[in-house]
């Protein structure tokens, strides 16, 4: 079989590599893919932009793919999984219909708000006067939302009332975002821990994957603007085994029925973004029509299953025939990214060290890295997901972080303490010896 991922990212390398392992696929192209990419065996980079679905879908066309998985949100919201389907191509990834639980939050705010599904109290608004006046009326802290897509950039969690009048202003009225910031939704904001709980869904059809907890805060000590995360691992512990069952009867389930009884039919990855508050409660903080990035990482790090199999059950809607196997032990990932991320950064630095870092149990995933005069270099903000299996979280942070200190280049930024709150965990349980 010939496989080809979509996107070229941290989440895509790990895509392609699990995808490359299976026994049943024969080749992988990545479009465009990074450095990592290029070096993983049966494995081929493809010079086409992930949103450029016109030559995607030729391309498709051209090279016969038999299992196109779609990384990034951006395609998925422009209706790429339509397209393939038009050609009779197998494309995993919901269609743009159903990638508006992505695409647009006051859709998926609605939508859960008609299917009793948990989440923020919230209002919409598409006019400046009635959002600043409201936003008075709730006083900070409180969060502020675009509409559609962003970039990663588009919620602000406002401390202060300047803070979110300022938001307000540049979505509505600068149009900062465009017509991304056409409404704006303003949302208690809330407190608790975050977690990632990320399925495999076809219609349904529910196949949980393991859980994650990433880090949006760029600095140590979650301070600091947000960014599409700086690491991330699994299993997150703050999720019980009586909190799972929650999360499955209050949020993934009514979630899948709902998308059933408004006429959506769904097939691909389904992350909800959760915030599980003092009391173990969950609430829905966002939907993604895809899987996380750097989630990916580490939860691939520990799959067992073969990921091209799940894949094609899912596409021919029979997940319930699968059963995932993953490793007991757990994966930590740390985002090395370029100094200055998520503003301003440089690119075209050579990194070294890579040849002595990428053996069991350690995975370095690529994302913003090029191939340039014969050496890797970086291309992007984030740039390397150094990922480590151990025996609990405290172990798997140490092993990462070896591996991070053998990598350099100019500027090289990651946060310290990844995994900070599992490791509290497991030292409060005595899991692990100080
Ligand atoms: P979203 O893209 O909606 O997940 O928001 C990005 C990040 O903003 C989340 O991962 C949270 O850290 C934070 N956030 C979003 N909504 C809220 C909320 N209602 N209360 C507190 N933090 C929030
Ligand atoms: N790591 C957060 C996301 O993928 O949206």
């Amino acid at each position: 079989m010939k496989a080809l991922v979509v996107g070229g990212g941290g989440r895509e390398h790990a895509l392609a590599w699990k995808l490359a392992a299976s026994r049943a696929v024969e080749k992988v192209y990545v479009a465009p893919g990074n450095a990592g990419t290029a070096r993983e065996q049966k494995v081929e980079n493809t010079p086409i932009a992930s949103a450029d679905i016109d030559s995607l879908a030729r391309f498709a066309e051209n090279q016969n793919i038999d299992l196109t998985v779609v990384g990034p949100e951006t395609p998925l919201v422009n209706g790429i999984t339509d397209r393939f389907r038009l050609l009779n191509r197998s494309c995993l990834g919901p269609t743009q219909n159903a990638a508006k639980l992505e695409g647009s939050k006051a859709f998926a705010k609605r939508f859960m708000e008609r299917h009793q599904i948990p989440n923020a109290r919230y209002q919409i608004f598409d006019n400046t006067g009635k959002a600043l006046s409201h936003a008075r009326k709730m006083g900070p802290p409180l969060v502020v939302k675009a509409d559609g897509l962003a970039a990663g950039k588009g919620v602000v969690v406002a401390h202060t009332l300047a803070q979110a009048e300022l938001a307000i202003r540049q979505l509505l009225d600068e149009r900062r975002f465009g017509a991304a910031g056409d409404r704006v939704i303003l949302e208690d904001f809330l407190t608790g821990e975050e977690a990632s709980f990320i399925c495999l869904v076809s219609n349904d059809q529910v196949l949980p994957l393991a859980t994650s907890q990433d880090h949006k805060a760029r600095d140590a000590g979650d301070a600091g603007p947000n960014t599409g995360g700086m690491g991330a691992y699994s299993p997150a512990p703050v999720i019980t085994p009586a909190l799972y069952e929650r999360i499955m009867q209050q949020v993934i389930e009514p979630t899948v029925r709902g998308l059933d009884r408004d006429g959506i039919s769904y097939t691909g990855f389904l992350y909800a973004g959760l915030m599980i508050d003092r009391q173990g409660s969950p609430r829905v903080l966002e939907y993604n029509c895809r899987l996380g990035d750097p989630e990916t990482q580490p939860i691939f790090l520990r799959l067992q299953s073969d990921l091209a199999e799940l894949c094609g059950a899912a596409l021919a809607g029979e997940l319930h025939r699968i059963k995932t196997q993953w490793d007991s032990r757990a994966a930590l990932g740390v985002v090395m990214a370029a100094g200055g991320y998520p503003s301003d950064y440089a690119t075209g630095d050579i990194i070294n060290g890579l040849m002595d870092t990428d053996d069991s149990p350690v995975k370095v995933f690529h994302a913003g890295t090029a191939i340039e005069g014969g050496r890797v270099v970086t291309s992007g903000g984030r740039v390397l997901c150094v990922t480590a299996l151990g025996d609990n979280v405290t172990a798997a942070q140490s092993t990462a972080y070896q591996s991070v200190h053998n990598l350099h280049w100019n500027q090289a930024y990651f946060r310290p303490d990844i995994g900070h709150r599992a490791v509290a965990r497991e030292q409060a349980n005595g899991a692990v010896s100080l």
